[in-house]
């Protein structure tokens, strides 16, 4: 067994007091710090399987030797959540850093220290063990489902990492420092938190009694550049002639509604569809959490406010769809359709607001439907059920449907016309729809966006606006 002959024990030190309320001063363990430092064993928590696996070589003691030096610095720095990782603060740790290394005895290569040294800043000053994936731009989801497991999402594909946290009072150190800088926390009587990160990355808590896996904390990174046009035809997730083709539908001013489910790449496809509302219009976003990047310079941003912790203070979407409206837009871009705002939506569209955009999380066109319906009953207005579908019907022209493949690739599955009413239900057409032929021998979806054939019943509005596509567009022979 490795000796280490650091102050105390991991036990010890994960203890940490519970992170001071804003205005108090930093709790430092002084007598901790200024403790003589018995000989003690590694606990034989770490025994049974490593902790963090970086290398063969170094196996669990590299897992170890960051937390043990981790946690002391941080017992003597105190809750450090106003540290930035800036080169001034690693710069002031570093005397501290080989000090311990050096009492602990344990002998690195100059290659591991570095290692070392990098991953207990990023203890000391991050967010631990997840850190690397935030840092690494190849990565735009991080998933820690509890302190064992952590998957992330790599060039749009899920996988399992092998990093792990100590424990799980370690995950909960890294989710209270996630939230703490942004005002928020968990508890036992209220354990969950959504927020966003400076950096604009959306983050969200869970932790036990609701979570049972332990501390679980989703981050969706922020894309400084948000994927363009050319970068979705790039990767096959769409084509020239179908972006051509909605273009074409947003200059003649269509409701157009993006349905998927959850990261399929709706905002990705609303944010590129915005870009093509001309210059000279007046565009007015609403978002829970501004996530749209449009070019255009007339565009005003707006954002949904959570409630205080007292319940007070809350500023929903709806609210802000019903300001919107009093803005003098041209556009209204709504980031996502979750509840009530719908019936807001809805009547924007259908009293004059056409050409406005929007996401909501289905799977299918049918289902898109089905969804509005039971959102716009969320709104508290008491209407039937066949009045909703009629506004629906009105309202909406076109359905877009962005999936995620079993193969873990973005598409535009299919492209869907909402056509009017036909005794109780809304009648939908498809336009075009995403024919799979197979598999590569590496498991990619082979396939291809076909035309069904039928012509869209709003194509005069786009001649009316003097845009014409080829027939050929919608297949050979369209009527
Ligand atoms: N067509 C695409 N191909 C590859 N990655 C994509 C595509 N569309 C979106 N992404 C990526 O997928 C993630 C989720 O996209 P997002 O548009 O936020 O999804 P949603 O709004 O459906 O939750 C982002 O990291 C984004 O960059
Ligand atoms: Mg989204």
């Amino acid at each position: 067994m490795v000796l280490f002959h650091l102050g105390k024990t991991q036990a010890q030190v994960a203890a940490e007091p519970p992170l001071p309320e804003d205005g108090e001063a930093p709790i430092v363990d002084e007598a901790a710090a200024a403790a003589p430092t018995p000989t003690i064993a590694v606990p034989s928590v770490f025994d049974p399987e490593p902790l963090w696996p970086v290398t063969q070589e170094t196996g669990h003691r590299f897992g170890e030797l960051k937390m043990l030096i981790a946690n002391r610095l941080l017992a003597e720095v105190g809750p450090v959540e106003e540290y930035r990782r800036t080169a001034e603060a690693a710069a002031k740790l570093l005397p501290r850093f080989r000090a311990l290394l050096r009492e602990s005895e344990a002998s690195l290569e100059r290659a591991e220290e570095e290692d070392l040294w990098q991953a207990v800043l990023d203890e000391v000053l991050g967010f631990g063990p997840i850190e690397p994936l935030l840092r690494d731009d190849d990565v735009s989801e991080v998933m820690v489902n509890g302190p064992r497991l952590v998957h992330a999402e790599r060039h749009g594909r899920l996988c399992e990492t092998d990093i792990t946290f100590a424990d799980e009072e370690h995950a909960m150190r890294v989710a209270w420092r996630i939230l703490k800088p942004l005002g928020r926390r968990v508890e036992n009587k209220w354990p969950l938190a959504d927020a966003r990160l400076p950096d604009g990355s959306r983050v969200n808590v869970i932790v036990p009694p609701c979570a049972l896996n332990g501390p679980t904390i989703t981050i969706r990174k922020f894309f400084k550049r948000r994927l363009t046009m050319d970068d979705l035809i790039a990767f096959g997730s769409t084509t020239r002639e179908m972006v051509e083709f909605l273009r074409a539908c947003v200059l003649a001013r269509l409701n157009v509604v993006v349905a998927g489910g959850t990261g399929s790449g709706k905002t990705t496809l609303l944010n590129v569809l915005s870009g093509f509302i001309p210059a000279s219009e007046r565009i007015v976003t609403v978002e829970d959490s501004a996530e749209l990047q449009l070019s255009q310079r007339h565009v005003v941003r707006l954002e949904a406010r959570p409630a205080d912790p007292d319940g007070s203070g809350r500023v929903a979407i709806r609210d802000l769809v019903v300001n919107a409206l009093r803005m003098r837009p041209d556009r209204i871009v709504v980031g996502e359709c979750r509840s009530g705002e719908t019936l807001d939506m809805l009547q924007a569209m259908n009293t004059g607001h056409d050409g406005s955009l929007t996401t909501l999380h289905a799977n299918t066109a049918r289902d898109a439907i089905s969804r509005m319906v039971t959102m716009t009953m969320m709104s508290g207005m008491e209407l039937p059920v066949r009045t909703i579908k009629e506004q629906i019907a009105a309202a909406i022209d076109l359905i877009v449907v962005q999936s995620r493949l079993r193969d873990g690739s973005r598409k535009i599955t299919s492209v869907t016309e909402v056509q009017g009413m036909e005794s109780d239900a809304v009648v939908l057409q498809d336009v075009f729809v995403y024919k799979e032929r197979g598999l590569t021998a590496d498991g990619k979806v082979i396939g291809e966006m076909m035309p069904t054939g039928m012509r869209p019943k709003f194509m005069e509005r786009l001649e009316a606006k003097g845009i014409t596509l080829p027939p050929s567009v919608f297949g050979a022979g369209a009527s």
